[in-house]
């Protein structure tokens, strides 16, 4: 993988694919990357249930050794608190490259969307948007109803690249983690970033 080391948010939210948020964050970490960690209270239950990762008692960093070793991860991964309103990604006076909302429910895409702004990851991403940073939402649900596709609509006119989890079957995955390191690898093309995540179509 080839990139300079750089610095994103990861907001994880409680639609189902917790995995794509493990996979990307694994990916930056490998790149040497700092990963600022938000997940919402209920990102953090699908984070449990769908990967077993508590992130009360583990940290991904240790979680991420123990189920994939071995591998070098020069990054560095930083939680922060989604209640938390007076924290560093609250401001736009501090730069971060980009940020991806992955999986991203219809809940916070319709928070984004309206610039509600009530949590952290809706004011990160706010800020993310108003400071012409990139923002990737990577929303999961189906099927759609009228409301989820006007906000992706809404979001996508401010800015935001909508990349929705729908990994391809081309790429012949064989387990979760390569359809999770396709959505990871798209959302790293989005975000700017070169990466070996997906075999380039060769026709
Ligand atoms: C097991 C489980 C799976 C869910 N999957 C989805 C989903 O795929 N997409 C979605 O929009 N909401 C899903 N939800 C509902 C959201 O978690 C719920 O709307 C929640 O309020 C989202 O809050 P958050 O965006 O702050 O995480 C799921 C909830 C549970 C408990």
């Amino acid at each position: 993988m080839t990139t300079e080391a750089r610095r994103f948010v990861v907001a994880v939210t409680g639609a189902s694919g917790a995995l794509y948020a493990v996979r990307l964050i694994k990916a930056g970490l490998e790149m040497g990357c700092e990963m600022h960690l938000v997940a919402s209270d209920y990102g953090k239950r699908l984070l449990i249930e769908e990967c077993g990762l508590n992130l009360k008692t583990t940290s991904i960093g240790n979680w991420l050794d123990e189920r994939y070793p071995p591998a070098e991860r020069p990054g560095e991964v930083i939680q922060h608190s989604i209640h938390d309103l007076g924290d560093t990604l609250a401001s736009g006076s501090v730069s971060w490259d980009g940020m991806a909302v992955i999986p991203c429910s219809m809940k916070t895409l319709s928070g984004i969307a309206n610039g509600f702004s009530s949590n952290l990851i809706e004011r990160c991403a706010d800020v993310t948007l108003k400071e012409n940073r990139r923002l990737v939402l990577v929303p999961r649900e189906t099927p759609l109803n009228r409301i989820h596709i006007d906000n992706m609509s809404r979001a996508a006119n401010a800015g935001a690249h909508i990349c929705p989890a729908m990994p391809a079957f081309y790429t012949a995955p064989k387990s979760f983690e390569d359809l999770a390191d396709f959505i990871a690898g798209r959302v790293f093309s989005l975000l700017g970033v070169r990466h070996d995540l997906i075999e380039p179509w060769r026709g």
